[in-house]
């Protein structure tokens, strides 16, 4: 039976060194800060929203909220990012995604300073992950290595396979493998021999978004598998990609849903505010 990764441990550990961090900060007279921009009335944004700024306020981080109507313009939405970008007392903007369709999400994503585009998606945060220099990391991906690295996975050399695509998850979790020295492997719908792939992996990280696809026909034995889906089912129960029942016996190591890769999204975007102050 494998191990299980715990990341609701490896997250509060982080949230710790950022609290830490955030009070030497305090004591030079830097106040980290962060705007969320929440537009609209998704139910499970304004969630995650609010769990942003609860660990904001636990580490000692500033947040200053702008929790805006469905009918916000794009202009207007452009305007306030304008005006942020601007203010020295702001270190780290995020806007919470989806927007609202009429809302161009890649006009606003581009519009956010890359200085203080702590979620890392603006196209320059990509570029210099992708060429290696200094610079924020999209905090999902980076959470993954985070826990890789915490419970003594070794990336060097290894095969790594990572299931999904998508500018967010995917692309930037292979970029950070190959940067540890992974040999990494990208599949997505199109992957043929899916199973065989993921088969050959020594870490596999599953971002699909199908609830319970990858089971143990999928698994080598001994295997890291890490599962960065999220699904409430039937049963109302949350579960992940992968059917953590029927992989779990061949795993040697493998992150719960919830409690795996979940809680290190926030820990990460924590760390880049912090970092974000000194650069
Ligand atoms: N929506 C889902 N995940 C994220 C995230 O990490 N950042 C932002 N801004 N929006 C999201």
């Amino acid at each position: 039976m494998a191990n299980i990764i715990d990341g609701k441990a490896i997250s509060q550990a982080i949230k710790d060194e950022v609290k830490a961090k955030v009070a030497d900060l305090n004591g030079k007279g830097i106040y980290p800060c962060l705007a969320v921009i929440l537009v609209g009335n998704d139910p499970a944004s304004a969630v995650y929203v609010g769990n942003k700024k609860k660990a904001c306020e636990y580490t000692g981080i500033k947040s200053v909220s702008y929790e805006l109507p469905e009918e916000t313009t794009q202009e207007e939405l452009l305007s306030l990012i304008d005006k942020l970008n601007k203010d020295d007392s702001v270190n780290g903007i995020l806007c919470q995604l989806p927007l609202p369709g009429h809302i161009v999400e890649d006009a606003i994503i581009r519009a956010i300073s890359p200085l203080k585009d702590v979620d890392g998606f603006h196209p320059e945060t990509v570029g210099k992950m992708v060429i290696g220099e200094k610079g924020f990391l999209p905090c999902t991906p980076a959470g993954v290595i985070e826990l890789l690295k915490r419970s003594g996975v070794d990336i060097n050399g290894k095969e790594c396979v990572v299931v999904g695509r998508s500018n967010i998850v995917g692309k930037p979790m292979s970029i950070l493998l190959l940067r540890e020295n992974g040999t990494v492997t990208t599949c997505h719908s199109r992957t043929k021999n899916l199973k065989e792939v993921c088969k050959r992996a020594d870490i596999l990280v599953v971002a699909i978004g199908k609830p319970k696809f990858i089971d143990d026909e999928y698994v080598k034995e001994g295997a890291t598998v890490i599962d960065v889906g999220i699904h409430r089912g039937a049963d109302n129960k949350l579960c992940g990609d992968v059917d953590y029942d029927k992989v779990a016996p061949v795993a040697g190591l493998i992150t719960p849903v919830p409690g795996g890769v979940g809680p290190m999204t926030i820990a990460m975007l924590l760390k880049n505010c912090a970092e974000s102050v000194t650069g």
